[in-house]
């Protein structure tokens, strides 16, 4: 079957079948927005979406990301492949072409994602978090030296915690050999948290993250291991 990448800019019937048929039950609901939220940074042209279809039009894969100016860190916010057709290359592909239309679009930048602790059990719907970061470092992903979070879609209490977030992409300008520009970092964190918890919270978490973030010298990346 062919299968071709498409973008879209705007919150069309693809977002949507996107939205329900692949995001919906390849998330848990506490790392998923709403879909008016997404169809909202599509709307005010924060956010776009590359996604995978099949010769009739149906998504098989979708890429969502948003981009915050100020720091000039985009996120991938999402990746999903329908649980039918992983396993077949489609999502690396789809990896590789998102990070790279953005670099190209928007370097200088960083692209980053957030994924769950490789720890953390397996879940049939969701996946393997362990072959998950197999998956982004078979990309050339680096971890963040970082305790990073997810902010909470909808206040401080909804965190998800002990996340990993990932460069995908450092244009040289922030690149410091083996670290990253942490000044973009705690731009686009400080942006993220506004955004999704309405501000940032003086918690100690919070606190933990961003003095990780202002180390002097920039954030150490590298390879994921056990208890990083
Ligand atoms: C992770 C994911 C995007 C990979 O896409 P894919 O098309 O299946 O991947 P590819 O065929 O290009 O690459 C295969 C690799 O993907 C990873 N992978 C495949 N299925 C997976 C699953 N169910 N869970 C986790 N990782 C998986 C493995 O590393 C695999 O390599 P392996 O077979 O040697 O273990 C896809 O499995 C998925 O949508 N998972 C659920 C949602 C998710 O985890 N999204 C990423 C977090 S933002």
């Amino acid at each position: 079957m062919g299968f071709t990448t498409v973008e879209r800019t705007s919150p069309d019937g693809l977002f949507r079948a996107v939205y329900r048929e692949l995001l919906v039950p390849s998330f848990p609901p506490e790392e998923l927005d709403a879909e008016d939220v997404l169809a909202a940074a599509l709307e005010d042209g924060s956010a776009n979406l590359f996604a995978v279809v099949d010769e009739a039009g149906a998504p098989v894969a979708a890429a969502f990301g948003e981009w915050s100016a100020e720091s000039r860190v985009q996120l991938l916010t999402y990746l999903a492949v329908g649980p039918a057709a992983r396993g077949g290359g489609i999502g690396g592909r789809l990896l590789r072409e998102a990070v790279g239309a953005w670099a190209a679009r928007r370097d200088p930048c960083l692209v980053v994602a957030e994924i769950e602790d490789p720890d953390a059990p397996a879940d049939e719907a969701h996946g393997d978090p362990r072959r998950r970061l197999a998956f982004y470092e078979a990309a050339g992903a680096e971890v963040l030296d970082v305790p990073y979070f997810q902010p909470g879609i909808g206040g401080p209490e909804r965190r998800v915690h002990g996340m990993l977030l990932l460069v995908l992409h450092a244009a040289p300008e922030l690149r410091l050999g083996e670290r990253v520009d942490g000044e973009a970092l705690r731009l686009f964190m400080e942006d993220y948290l506004e955004e999704v918890e309405g501000g940032v919270g003086a918690d100690a978490e919070t606190a933990a993250l961003f003095a990780a973030l202002d180390r002097p010298g920039g954030v150490p990346m590298g390879p994921w291991h056990p208890g990083k």
